[in-house]
């Protein structure tokens, strides 16, 4: 089986942000990342619902739409008006996890919950067998080109566990600093889709570069090679 790529647009031209959709379109990617940043959750921000209303015309794969915003049920309803698929929120973000992910389901939306490092896998106990995604940050989210913090590889083999023992169909992204060596090292703890920024959008051959991550397996030899 193959891994899920998903480009995050933060690295991409915004200057030619369409020509950089229709890379990701016609690439083996199945989804697209975007970042959402609010400056206080993280100390950045980046871009809004109206960027995220424009890719939804032109993309033709599904939108991973990350929130890295405080009080993400606020904001719910637009997001997915503006197209998003995938719904994540970070579960140090909303004091009312479990009735965010209830809206976000209701409004047909797949509902993924973010964990920052320093967040362990067993917060995720009480609410793994109603969401459809855990995105566990291998960076301090913010920013793009940071380096992989290798303690989520040992996160990702604790989710796996705790998505086996409780028959959940959860799927596990990984997000920050991910290139085919940390990738392989992910698909290898049990990561299904993996969110890849700098690495592709600063390749020579960006869908190369897709295809390479998405041919990552557990049982794939590692190449380094970069386009
Ligand atoms: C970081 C974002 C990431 C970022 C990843 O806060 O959540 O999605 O774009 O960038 P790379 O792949 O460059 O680490
Ligand atoms: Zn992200």
């Amino acid at each position: 089986m193959s891994t899920i790529i998903s480009p995050s647009m933060l690295s991409a031209d915004f200057l030619n942000l369409g020509d950089d959709v229709k890379m990701v379109n016609k690439s083996q990617a199945d989804w697209i990342h975007l970042d959402i940043m609010d400056g206080t959750f993280v100390p950045n921000l980046s871009y809004g619902l109206p960027i995220v209303e424009h890719i939804k015309k032109l993309a033709t794969k599904t939108l991973d739409v990350h929130l890295m915003i405080v009080q993400p049920e606020k904001y719910i309803e637009a997001f997915h008006k503006a197209g998003a698929d995938i719904l994540t929120v970070h579960i140090e973000a909303t004091t009312h996890l479990h009735r965010c992910i209830q809206q976000i389901k209701a409004l047909g939306m797949k509902a993924g919950v973010a964990l920052n490092p320093q967040t362990p896998i067993n917060q995720l106990e009480d609410i793994i067998q109603d969401i459809d995604l855990v995105l566990i940050m291998s960076v301090n989210p913010g920013f793009g080109g940071q380096s992989f913090i290798t303690h989520a590889v040992e996160k990702v083999r604790k989710l796996k566990q705790l998505i086996e023992q409780t028959h959940s169909d959860c799927l596990i992204e990984v997000d920050g600093g991910v290139n085919l060596e940390t990738g392989q090292l992910l698909v290898e703890a049990g990561a299904d889709a993996l969110v890849a920024g700098s690495f592709v959008f600063n390749s020579q051959n960006p869908p190369s570069t897709i295809e390479k991550l998405s041919r990552l397996s557990s049982t794939s030899t590692v190449s380094t090679e970069t386009d």
